[in-house]
């Protein structure tokens, strides 16, 4: 099963993941400036804000205006929230004069339990609401114009791509077969008639087609799987990690949270690149490139959550830690 599953955050109120991990990989000193880019409930933002004790400049991002709105209550002026999508970075951070990042900027991905919790807003599969799920609410299309416009054999291919999802073929036959489709509940119903009931004698419970035995919702994988379509979410993802390499200072942290092996990819992939002093062809007689080293990879193999963590919080399951540091 892939990453993080809304399913996971359901369980739970929104408890910051990897919390002390984070503030070492970005290695927080006061005077610095740093970006929360998925500021979300602000359990990282106030770990920074503690130890940097107004003396940093503070910026939070997060494409979800209502998040922002309750961040605004609790930080007032110590922290400039920003309403854009992080894939716009640069864009965002020069409209206040600044275009260099000397801290750090972090990004913990995907949805926050804010935004499951409430059923209007229509990410979870187990509380009614219209198929919407876009976590900027100005944007134009939501969960309702991919379920009930996009062609069956593209919506078969994001819920195999996205959420690795087997039965994706049968899932958007029977989603096209009963369009329209408007509510959270239906189309939650729709799926689960298409997966197979095993018995998970590990839990005792039904479980739907789960590979490790846990019980997974049948609809968890799918509802994945649309919402990041809906949000661009590995596409805004590229996009951030190009724009934070090329605004932060020499000697500053970039740091990445992911629960979606896709997701992980990308940043490990972007890593290693970033971090190569050549990327000629490998067969290539000399090096034509004259790529430089761009950053130190500082976690050569992603952090996970400890015991303890796992324990506490079961979003913290499949978080997967990256961190690097600018060089040039
Ligand atoms: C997992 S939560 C972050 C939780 C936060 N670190 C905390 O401690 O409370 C992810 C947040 O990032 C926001 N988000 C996701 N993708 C985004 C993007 N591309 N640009 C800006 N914000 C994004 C979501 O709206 C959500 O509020």
């Amino acid at each position: 099963m892939n990453g993080q599953t809304d399913q996971d955050l359901e369980e739970r109120a929104h408890i910051p993941v990897l919390l002390q991990e984070v503030i070492e990989a970005l290695d927080v000193r006061p005077g610095l400036t740093y970006v929360d880019a998925t500021a979300g409930a602000g359990g990282h933002l106030a770990a920074i804000d503690k130890i940097t004790q107004g003396k940093s400049k503070l910026f939070a991002f997060d494409r979800d205006q209502t998040s922002l709105d309750k961040l605004r209550e609790s930080f007032s002026d110590r922290a400039t929230m920003v309403h854009s999508n992080f894939r716009y970075l640069k864009e965002a951070l020069a409209q206040y004069d600044v275009n260099t990042v000397d801290g750090g900027i972090l990004a913990d991905l995907g949805v926050s339990s804010m935004q499951l919790d409430q059923g209007e807003r229509g990410f979870s599969f187990q509380k009614a609401g219209p198929l919407d799920m876009r976590m900027d609410r100005s944007e134009a299309n939501s969960a309702w114009h991919i379920v009930n416009q996009w062609p069956e054999g593209a919506l078969a291919d994001i819920i195999y791509k996205y959420g690795e999802e087997r039965h994706s073929r049968k899932i958007a036959n029977r989603i096209a077969a009963n369009r329209p489709i408007d509510t959270t509940l239906h189309l939650a119903e729709i799926v689960a008639r298409c997966l197979p009931r095993s018995s998970d004698k590990k839990n005792g419970k039904k479980s739907f087609g789960s590979a490790g035995g846990g019980y997974i919702h049948p609809a968890t994988r799918t509802f994945q799987a649309i919402r990041m379509a809906v949000n661009e979410e590995l596409e805004s993802l590229e996009d951030f990690l190009r724009e934070s390499l090329s605004i932060l200072k020499p000697g500053a942290r970039l740091v990445v949270i992911t629960f979606h092996s896709l997701e992980d990819r990308i940043v490990k992939q972007f890593f290693r690149t970033a971090a190569a002093s050549c990327v000629c062809p490998p067969r290539a007689p000399v090096c034509t490139c004259q790529k430089e080293c761009e950053v130190l990879i500082i976690t050569r193999k992603p952090i996970t959550a400890s015991d303890d963590e796992l324990l506490a919080n079961t979003r913290s399951r499949s978080a997967k830690l990256r961190a690097a540091q600018k060089l040039i």
